[in-house]
């Protein structure tokens, strides 16, 4: 659960790029539908994320803190494209988007390395 779980936010990752390129290129059609799938996998990663957590024998506060941190680049992906369709100022959401980033791969990757154990 662990490679669907990078898989699906990574994916989302080059869907979130897609959409802001597409957004750029005045393809608006296309960045609903882009938009639409990045919206199925925020529920993939919520999914795979709380599927991991429910395999885990004793929850640490860390895995709540890094679930927490995963929620907030969520919430960035979809802010950061709601404001830029919008034409509004994304700096804000930008800084947090990257510390948010950040945060969840070192949480993920160094503090809590479940890698190929599961
Ligand atoms: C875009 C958002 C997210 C990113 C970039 C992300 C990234 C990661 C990374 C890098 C790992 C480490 C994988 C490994 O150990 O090899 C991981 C694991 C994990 N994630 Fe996420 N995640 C995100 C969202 C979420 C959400 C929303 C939840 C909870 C609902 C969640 C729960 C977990 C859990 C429980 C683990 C296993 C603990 C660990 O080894 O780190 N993640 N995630």
């Amino acid at each position: 659960m662990i490679h669907a779980h990078i898989t699906t936010w990574f994916l989302a990752l080059v869907l979130f790029i897609v959409a802001l390129v597409m957004h750029r290129s005045g393809k608006q059609k296309g960045l609903k539908v882009v938009q639409m799938i990045l919206r199925l996998f925020y529920l993939l990663i919520i999914g795979t994320g709380v599927w991991i957590l429910s395999t885990l024998n004793s929850i640490d506060m860390l895995y709540v803190l890094k679930s927490l941190v995963g929620l907030w680049v969520i919430a960035m992906f979809e802010m950061i494209i709601i404001r830029t369709v919008k034409g509004k100022k994304t700096s804000i959401l930008w800084i947090q988007f990257i510390v948010a980033l950040i945060l969840v791969l070192y949480l993920g990757f160094v503090q809590l390395p479940l890698t190929f154990m599961t």
